[in-house]
């Protein structure tokens, strides 16, 4: 027996009823999704309907498949403006819990700085880059031979005991200066001239730290091999580094001294910067302030080095980085240098 027409219509009716209820319960896009293939998908509930055509009457079919046609054109409306509301809702709901408050306090940066010796180093480079000098590194681990033998220190020297060191093995060291970097960079370039070189790094010693001693400190070291370097040459060096560091008024003086690697050697003193050479607490009343050790390079220091001192000669100077800092900055601990505290080193601003 074919379902009758009326029967087929209130069929088609009740579809609707559970169909636009369902649609309109749907909870997201998804769940939407799955409706629209259960009741308009090619195997639907709707193809279900239509595929009791050919079972009706003639006369009674183009009135049931336009009934079908017009339940499938609703329900795609209902269902493309359910999906709609569904995503506009959770665009809003993601635009609310992605929200920034604009006006809410925002979180403190602490901006650093340049620590005070990287910027007196590089202040330093400055000045002997602009006479044509050029930048020499060397390792921190050093051969007994570069840091002592060929700078005119052999084993039993005296000179061994002012430089108490750190030994890794019998031949090898933690640098206790710079001035090994010359030997290795003598050894490189020899016999060609002129060799210009300044060396900054870290050196060691082993002395108790205090407020002027540290284990581990900075020096920088200069060096100029080439023909006829002579005496004044330093000097003139020393007091044109003297004036751009510490300001043009400075004036130096050189005091006899000894080192095993230069001869003749000096002790090297500027003006007091803090008080001008009039005297006071920074200079302990004198005007003067000791800022390096420097001296015509040892003829036996030349040769170890590759040159031949009857040709070339040079001079060597080598400084303390801290001691420099701490004149600049006012600073009367060098400890303040390495607690990397951010409040000490913000409070040092470029010289
Ligand atoms: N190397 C010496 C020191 O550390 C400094 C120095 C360097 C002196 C070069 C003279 C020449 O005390």
């Amino acid at each position: 027996m074919p379902p009758s027409l009326e029967a087929l219509k209130a069929e088609l009716e009740s579809v609707r009823t559970k169909a636009v209820q369902e649609i309109d319960a749907a909870k997201t896009p998804e769940a939407v999704e799955a409706l629209r293939v259960r009741y308009l998908g090619k195997k639907g509930v709707l193809a279900g309907l239509m595929s009791h055509l050919r079972a009706l009457p003639a006369e009674a079919r183009p009135s049931f498949g336009q009934a079908v046609n017009a339940l499938r054109e609703a329900l795609e409306d209902q269902i493309g403006a359910r999906r709609a509301a569904l995503e506009a809702a959770a665009l809003e709901a993601r635009l609310q819990a992605e929200a920034i408050d604009v006006t809410l306090p925002g979180e403190a940066l602490a901006p650093g700085a340049r620590h005070p010796l990287s910027q007196v180093i590089e202040a330093i480079e400055d000045i002997f880059i602009g006479m044509g000098y050029r930048i020499a590194e060397g390792p921190d681990v050093e051969w007994d031979t570069y840091n002592f033998e060929r700078l005119n220190i052999p084993k039993d020297h005296p000179a061994r005991d002012m430089q108490d060191s750190f030994y890794l093995t019998d031949e090898m060291l933690l640098r206790t200066h710079t001035s090994p970097v010359q030997v290795r960079e003598m050894l490189a370039m020899a016999p060609r001239t002129p060799l210009k070189i300044i060396c900054p790094g870290n050196v060691y010693r082993r002395d108790t730290d205090d407020a002027t001693h540290s284990h581990m400190f900075t020096q920088i070291e200069g060096l100029v091999v080439g023909e006829g370097v002579r005496m004044s040459d330093l000097k003139g060096t020393l007091e044109q580094f003297a004036r751009r560091l510490f300001g043009e008024e400075t004036k130096i003086r050189l005091r006899p001294s000894y080192f095993p690697f230069t001869e003749p050697s000096a002790e090297v003193d500027v003006t007091c910067s803090a008080c001008g050479g009039t005297g006071c607490r920074v200079c302990k009343w004198t005007g003067w302030l000791e800022v390096l050790g420097a001296g015509m390079v040892h003829p036996k220091v030349l040769e170890a080095g590759g040159y031949d001192p009857r040709r070339v000669s040079g001079f060597a100077f080598g400084l303390g980085v801290e001691r420099i800092a701490m004149i600049k900055y006012g600073v009367d601990d060098i400890r303040q240098f390495y607690v990397n505290d951010a409040r000490v080193l913000r409070s040092f601003v470029a010289c």
